[in-house]
């Protein structure tokens, strides 16, 4: 009968999972976004022209409140998902729908696929803080 460690397996952690689950993590989506530092309180500039972009290319698709238009309402997206993956939504947007299973289910229920809006990674930020002050972030 074997006694050696009875349960401290369970314990102790693979130390090579934890940097293998950072670079697989699927909620933190698939492109170039790997990490976003994200600072308190919200930067008003980023929060400004955030919303100018909002205005001009995504406003006709998303609402602010949590109603679907032609893509889902933004209300909580930034509880709901990882600054990186919706940064990678945004300027990654078609091999999102081809190989991430979360935008997969949106793009079913949606039944429209969302069109590159060419964004640079700085407007994908500001367009990120915007969406945090839209969830009454400070
Ligand atoms: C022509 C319509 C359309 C426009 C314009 C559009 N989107 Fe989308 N968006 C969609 C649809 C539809 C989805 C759901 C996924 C799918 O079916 O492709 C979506 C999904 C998203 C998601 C994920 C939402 C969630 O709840 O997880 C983000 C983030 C997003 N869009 C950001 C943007 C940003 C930022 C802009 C403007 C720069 C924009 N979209 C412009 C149609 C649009």
């Amino acid at each position: 009968m074997r006694s050696d460690k009875p349960s401290d397996s369970t314990k102790e952690e693979d130390p090579n999972k934890s940097a293998v689950e950072a670079i697989t993590d699927p909620t933190k989506g698939i492109g170039a976004i790997k990490n976003v530092t994200m600072n308190t309180p919200l930067d008003q500039e980023r929060i400004k022209r955030g919303e100018e972009i909002y205005n001009m290319k995504c406003q006709a698709c998303h609402k602010l409140d949590d109603k679907r238009v032609v893509g889902p309402g933004w209300k909580d997206i930034t509880t709901r998902r990882k600054p990186e993956w919706i940064m990678n939504m945004i300027l990654n947007v078609d091999v999102m729908l081809e190989q991430d299973e979360e935008a997969q289910k949106m793009l079913e229920l949606c039944l429209m696929r969302m069109p590159n809006q060419n964004l640079s990674i700085g407007d994908a930020r500001d367009v990120l803080e915007f969406m945090r002050q839209n969830d009454g972030e400070k």
